[in-house]
């Protein structure tokens, strides 16, 4: 069943309780918390802005960070408030209580258009064990809710389930639903062939996406230290490489299972390696592994190698929708970053739907100034990876039902 979007409320003049998803990165300087990506942020602006177009009232919930249920100075969310300031060229009122008479007056103030942002939800720890009187003290301030955090929807927590009883409408905003017609609705029945790129330190933090992805995807290429879990399984010598050394059944199991649903399920063929994973380190790539020969001992796979991104590179030429999820390589060193370099510049120039499927592999495509060259990247890390392994969120799931 379709759930209620922002689009289907009535909004003029009403308060409406908005959850986002402010947990950005946050750097201290000059004594300052500091912003350094935000993505999430932005993300989120043209359902604050519609909102205020129709005369709404918006208020602002977000959590940052974990800080386990106590006030914690450096996950204040004020910075945020600022800087959405300048994204809207509008104030933002902040509260800093969530709850109470504090917030209710802010409110009370409030001209239609105007903004208010709460204070980190999870200095209170009621939003984590999703408590209703808090929940209920929330919905309190509105008069509707509207979801937009996409990167918290897979948290049971006050602001994203428990709320939605308390309220007569609960709706979806524009980036909620954009995530699920990307991560979901488009990948149910993708253009074909539909590649998967997979990489990322464990096979067991992805288990769940492969075995789900396995029913729809055509090709999947491996790499990042999970590559390594599988060349161990198979007798590829791994030197000091990362491995998942109680995994390598799942990664036996994984392999045929590719095998009987006649998937191509590539690993690298070779790899570059390192001594030491520092920024300048030598490196040296490995010949064509095999079983008896791969990764030398003392030395550490730190890449897909130049055969492999050969191979990846003519794959992804050939596909007509790409899902990647986790790098293939260390990429925040340069030395090691030339495999996921060069599998974002071919994603970049294929005509294939590109969705770049939240966590790292988001932060490289930035950091290569290729974001805008996907079709689609998402905001979420957990949350995309449960959508990826066919999960419920909770966060939609408590959502209004369209009538
Ligand atoms: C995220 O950054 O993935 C979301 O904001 C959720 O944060 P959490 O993992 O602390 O719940």
């Amino acid at each position: 069943m379709a759930k209620l979007s922002v689009r289907d409320l009535a909004l003029q003049g009403r308060r409406v309780l908005v959850r986002v998803d402010f947990n950005v990165p946050l750097e201290e300087k000059d004594g300052r918390q500091t912003i350094t990506d935000d993505t999430r942020i932005r993300a989120a602006v043209p359902t604050i802005q519609f909102l205020r177009e129709r005369g709404a009232r918006v208020i602002l919930m977000a959590h940052l960070g974990r800080p386990k249920g106590k006030p914690v100075e450096k996950y204040s969310l004020r910075p945020v408030g600022l800087h959405l300031h300048d994204l809207l060229s509008h104030p933002v009122v902040f509260s800093h209580e969530c709850t109470g008479t504090i917030p209710e007056e802010i409110i009370a103030s409030l001209k239609p258009g105007d903004v208010a942002l709460l204070e980190n939800l999870r200095f209170h720890s009621e939003e984590e064990a999703n408590d209703p009187a808090f929940a209920q003290a929330l919905a309190k301030l509105g008069d509707v809710y509207v979801n937009d955090a996409f990167g918290a929807a897979h948290r049971a927590h006050a602001s994203t389930a428990g709320i939605t009883k308390f309220v007569p409408q609960a709706a979806m905003g524009f980036l909620l639903e954009k995530e699920l017609k990307y991560l979901h609705e488009e990948l149910a029945a993708p253009a074909r062939p539909f590649l998967v790129i997979l990489g990322g330190s464990k096979v067991s933090d992805k288990i769940g996406v492969i075995k789900a992805l396995m029913e729809k995807a055509d090709v999947f290429l491996i790499g990042g230290a999970m590559a390594f879990t599988f060349f161990k399984a198979l007798g590829i010598p791994v030197g000091r490489s990362r491995v998942e050394a109680d995994k390598l059944d799942l990664a036996r199991e994984i392999l045929d299972l590719a095998k009987k649903k006649g998937v191509k399920f590539l690993l690298p063929v070779d790899s570059l390696q390192t001594q030491e994973i520092k920024p300048g380190a030598a490196t040296r790539n490995t010949g064509v592994v095999s079983p008896g020969s791969g990764i030398e001992d003392d030395w550490e796979g730190v890449d897909i190698g130049k055969e492999t991104t050969a191979l990846y590179e003519t794959e992804i030429a050939g596909a007509k929708t790409v899902l990647w999820n986790g790098p293939v390589g260390i990429f925040e060193i340069a030395e090691f970053a030339k495999g996921t370099r060069a599998l974002a510049e071919a994603l970049a120039k294929s005509g294939a739907r590109t969705i770049i499927g939240g966590g790292d592999s988001v932060t490289a495509v930035t950091q290569f100034r290729l974001a805008d060259r996907m079709t689609f990247i998402s905001t979420g890390g957990g949350a995309s990876l449960e959508l990826l392994e066919g999960k419920e969120l909770p966060g939609v799931a408590a959502l209004t039902e369209k009538a």
